[in-house]
């Protein structure tokens, strides 16, 4: 389902064939679809239809592969593999990338907008993408990260790092589900909980795998980290620390998501992330 949407969004007019190819590009290169994916199926555990919240889940992919490609330029993580491919700038340059992203940005809350559901759904759906991905959320934490290279960050201010650069569009990708699903306070309140727990778990992983994985498996280069002086959990907690942490996190989101009538595909997802090897 998300792959056909994200396909067809690209059918409109094209005035600059190089900017939309290169949104094309990054957009639908694979990636896990971890975001979109959780947008879905929290709209059925909190009663909704999947369908109906395709458009919020695509928005939230399309904000996500924005923020990579800007993640992946010369001022900030300067890496050159993604996905499997070369990063967007090294194939069409630093401003068509540049570009890229803030279109991508852009064309998301495009697709809040279209969504085939009543407008006080989609106001709330603004508003939590919008300070997830901001200066609040993910932007905040992406200037955290760049400020803290080159220093040895505590690990509350590494906690704090992670839940906004990658705990937030995760939270709100669970939360826009629930959203679509016209779900209860109760159910979005457990939702985000559980979607946190997640995304730090996430991060956790995502440092590990910098250290343990490989550019064939990981689809991205190893070493960045190391090489940009970040401030990670790896760096601070040690390998068997992370597992440990991610372990509990991971318990955590598990014993939050137990509270709906139907959690399998969550307790699957948070187990599975866990352990993951890309
Ligand atoms: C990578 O996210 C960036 C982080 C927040 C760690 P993903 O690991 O979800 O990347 P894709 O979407 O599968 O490429
Ligand atoms: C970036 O974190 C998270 C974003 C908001 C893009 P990283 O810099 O660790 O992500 P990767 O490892 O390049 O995917
Ligand atoms: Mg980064
Ligand atoms: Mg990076
Ligand atoms: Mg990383």
């Amino acid at each position: 389902m998300i792959e056909d949407y994200l396909g067809e969004i690209f059918a409109s007019e094209v005035h600059y064939a190089d900017l939309q190819e290169s949104m094309k590009y990054s957009l639908l290169a694979g990636g896990k679809r971890i975001r979109p994916i959780l947008t879905l199926e929290t709209c059925r555990l909190c009663g909704g239809d999947p369908e109906a919240a395709l458009p919020f889940a695509c928005a939230v992919e399309m904000v996500h592969t924005y923020s990579l490609i800007h993640d992946d330029l010369p001022a900030m993580d300067d890496d050159n593999l993604r996905r499997g491919r070369p990063t967007n700038h090294i194939v069409y340059g630093e401003s068509t990338a540049i570009l890229a992203g803030d279109a991508l940005l852009t064309a998301a809350f495009g697709q809040l907008a279209q969504a085939k559901l009543p407008a006080g759904q989609i106001v709330e759906a603004v508003k939590c993408l919008s300070r997830a991905a901001g200066s609040a959320g993910m932007v905040g934490g992406q200037a955290l990260d760049m400020a803290g290279e080159g220093r040895a960050l505590n690990i509350e201010e590494l906690e704090l790092l992670q839940s906004l650069k990658t705990g937030a569009l995760i939270s709100a990708a669970a939360v826009l589900g629930c959203i679509a699903a016209g779900g209860t306070v109760r159910q979005r309140e457990l939702v985000s909980v559980y979607a946190q727990a997640l995304g730090r778990a996430f991060q956790v992983r995502d440092d590990m795998l910098d250290i343990t994985s490989s550019p064939e498996e990981l689809g991205k280069p190893v070493g960045s980290d190391r090489t940009n002086e970040k401030s990670t959990f790896a760096a601070a907690l040690g390998l068997d620390g992370c597992a440990a942490l991610v372990e509990e996190l991971t318990r955590q989101a598990v014993e939050t998501i137990e509270h709906f009538a139907e959690p399998e595909f969550h307790i699957w997802l948070a187990r599975s992330l866990a352990a993951r090897r890309n």
